[in-house]
C-alpha cells in the first residue's frame, strides 16, 4: 500500500470511527452472534495473494461488525467500563504509525520522558504523594493484572533478599511458604498472580470482610500473627479499592499500619476506582495510601483511554528494576546510568508508547472536565441506586460509593433460590434484546445484577432507558 493509498483508506477509517463513536447506539450493545458463528464466515486459510482493502473494510462492516460487543456503547452497564475518546483514539494512531517500541529511553526518548511525565501528571491528579515527597514513581503497564503480577514479584523478592530469582523455589530455604493476603472480594488476578508468582493458589489469605465487604484489618492482623505461630512467612498484603464485585473500599490507613507493623508489602489494586480519586470529594478512597508500596489503577478503565492503558506507580523503583532486570550486552547503552529503561519497570521487553494517548486525554480533555465527567457518573449510580430503593418489588444488595450498583429483584414469597433463578433469567430476558447489556456478581449466594455506570457517552437518558427496559421486562411474562 502506498502512501496515497493509504491516505484514502486512513480517511475513510477516520471516517467510520467518528461515526461509530458519535452513532454507537445505532447497534444492539451486545453482540448476538452465536459460538462458531464468526469463525465461519472465515477462509481456513490466509490469502496467498494481497487483497483490495476496499474489500477488506467490507468484510470488516459485513462478517467481523455483528460480532462486536460495543464496550463504548451509551448502554453498555455490563462488567467495568472500558471508556475510549476520540482523542485517545488520535493518540493510539499516532502510536501505532510510530510503531515505537519504548523499551529503552534510547529506543525512544521521548516516549520514556513523556510516559514520566504524564505518570507523574497523573499521580498528582489522584493526590499520590510524588517522588520528591518520599512518594511514588509510575510506569505504564498493560493491564491491573501484569502490574499486580510484577508487585507480587517485589513482595516477594524483598521477603526473601532476592533469593527467589537467584535460586528459584530453593531460595526459600528453611522460611515457611510466603502468604499474601487479600479480602474476599479481591480480583481473581491476584490469586492468578499468586500461582504464577509461585506462592501458589494454597497460601492465598481470604480476609473477612466488613458489613460494606471490604477487607477487616482486625482479621488481617489476626490471621497474619496465625501463619506467623505457626511457621508460615507473611509476604504481602493486597488490599482493594474499588472492588470488582461492589466496589467496597479496603481501608487503606488501618491496613497499611498492620502491613508495616508485620514487615509486609502493601500492593493497592484499584483498578476502576483509582480515577475516582481525582474528585477532591472521593480522595478519601485512598486515604493511607502512602503506607502502600505500589498501587495500580486502569486509565482504559474510567479514564476515556483506550485499552490498554494501566498505571502502575511504585515507591522504590531501584527494587522494582532489580526484581525485574536483564541486562545482556545488546540491551546496555551510554546513557543507562542517567536514564529510565522502563525494559527493567516490567513484566515484557518490549514496550508500547502508551503515553502519547493517555497525554492526548489529559491535554484535551483538562482535569476540570475530566472530573465532571467523572462526577456525572458516580451521580447516575447514585440516582439509579435511590430509583431501586424507592421500587419495593427491588432491592439493594450493596452500598453506591462510586459508579457501581448491586441490586436485584424481590417479589413476595421468594425463597433466596427462586430469586437467584429469576434474577439470572430476567438479566439474560434483557441482554438478549438487546438495548442494554449487564452482567451480575454473587453476594454472599445472593445473585445480584450489576449496572456499572461509566461510558464516555452514557447520560441520563441512557440510565433511564435501562431503569424502564429492567422493570418493564420484570413485568412481562415469561414463557416458563
Ligand atoms: C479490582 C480489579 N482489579 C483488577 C482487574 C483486572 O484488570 P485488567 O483487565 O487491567 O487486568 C479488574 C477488572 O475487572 C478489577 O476490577
Amino acid at each position: 500500500m502506498d502512501a496515497q493509498e493509504f491516505r484514502r483508506h486512513g480517511h475513510d477509517v477516520v471516517d467510520w470511527i467518528a461515526d461509530y463513536l458519535e452513532n454507537s447506539e445505532r447497534y444492539p450493545v451486545m453482540s448476538p452472534r452465536r459460538p462458531g458463528e464468526t469463525a465461519a464466515l472465515l477462509p481456513p486459510h490466509a490469502p496467498e495473494q494481497g487483497e483490495d482493502m476496499a474489500d477488506i473494510l467490507a468484510d470488516f462492516q459485513r462478517d467481523i461488525l455483528p460480532g462486536v460487543t460495543h464496550w463504548n456503547h451509551p448502554r453498555f452497564f455490563a462488567y467495568f467500563p472500558a471508556n475510549n475518546s476520540a482523542p485517545s483514539v488520535l493518540g493510539e494512531m499516532l502510536s501505532a504509525g510510530l510503531g515505537v517500541n519504548a523499551m529503552l529511553w534510547q529506543t525512544s526518548p521521548a516516549a520514556t520522558e513523556l510516559e514520566q511525565s504524564v505518570m507523574s501528571w497523573l499521580g498528582e491528579l489522584i493526590g499520590l504523594p510524588g517522588p520528591e515527597a518520599g512518594g511514588f514513581h509510575g510506569v505504564i503497564q498493560d493491564t491491573a493484572s501484569t502490574a499486580t503480577l510484577c508487585a507480587l514479584v517485589c513482595a516477594r523478592e524483598r521477603s526473601t533478599a532476592f533469593a527467589i530469582n537467584a535460586a528459584g523455589p530453593e531460595g526459600l530455604a528453611g522460611a515457611g511458604p510466603l502468604r499474601l493476603y487479600c479480602s474476599r472480594e479481591a480480583h481473581s488476578s491476584v490469586i492468578k498472580g499468586a500461582k504464577i508468582a509461585g506462592f501458589g493458589a494454597a497460601h492465598v489469605v481470604l480476609v473477612d470482610g466488613d458489613e460494606s465487604r471490604a477487607m477487616d484489618p482486625g482479621d488481617l492482623d489476626r490471621r497474619i500473627r496465625a501463619d506467623v505461630a505457626e511457621g508460615l512467612t507473611p509476604c504481602c498484603v493486597v488490599a482493594t479499592v474499588g472492588t470488582t464485585g461492589s466496589t467496597a473500599i479496603d481501608p487503606l490507613d488501618r491496613i497499611g499500619p498492620i502491613a508495616r507493623k508485620h514487615g509486609l508489602w502493601l500492593h493497592v489494586d484499584a483498578a476502576l476506582a483509582g480515577s475516582a480519586a481525582i474528585l477532591p470529594e472521593k480522595r478519601w478512597i485512598l486515604n493511607g495510601i502512602e503506607h502502600a508500596d505500589s498501587l495500580v489503577f486502569n486509565p482504559h478503565k474510567w479514564l476515556f483511554t483506550n485499552f490498554d492503558c494501566s498505571a502502575y506507580y511504585v515507591k522504590d523503583p531501584a527494587h522494582l528494576e532489580q526484581a525485574m532486570t536483564i541486562n545482556p550486552d545488546y540491551l546496555q547503552t551510554d546513557f543507562d546510568p542517567d536514564v529510565a529503561n522502563f525494559r527493567d519497570w516490567g513484566i515484557p521487553l518490549g514496550r508500547r508508547f502508551r503515553a502519547l494517548k493517555l497525554w492526548f486525554v489529559l491535554r484535551s480533555y483538562g482535569a476540570r472536565k475530566l472530573r465532571e465527567m467523572i462526577a456525572a457518573h458516580i451521580e447516575l449510580a447514585a440516582e439509579f441506586s435511590r430509583w431501586v430503593q424507592a421500587d419495593d418489588q427491588w432491592e439493594l444488595l450493596a452500598p453506591v460509593p462510586l459508579n457501581t450498583v448491586c441490586f436485584r429483584l424481590r417479589r413476595n414469597g421468594w425463597s433466596e433460590a427462586e430469586c437467584n433463578v429469576r434474577n439470572k433469567e430476567l438479566m439474560d430476558r434483557v441482554n438478549a434484546a438487546g438495548r442494554i447489556f449487564l452482567t451480575h456478581t454473587t453476594l454472599e449466594g445472593r445473585f445480584a445484577l450489576r449496572m456499572a455506570i461509566g461510558q464516555t457517552q452514557t447520560r441520563r437518558e441512557h440510565v433511564v432507558e435501562a431503569w424502564e427496559v429492567l422493570r418493564s421486562t420484570a413485568s412481562a411474562p415469561t414463557s416458563g
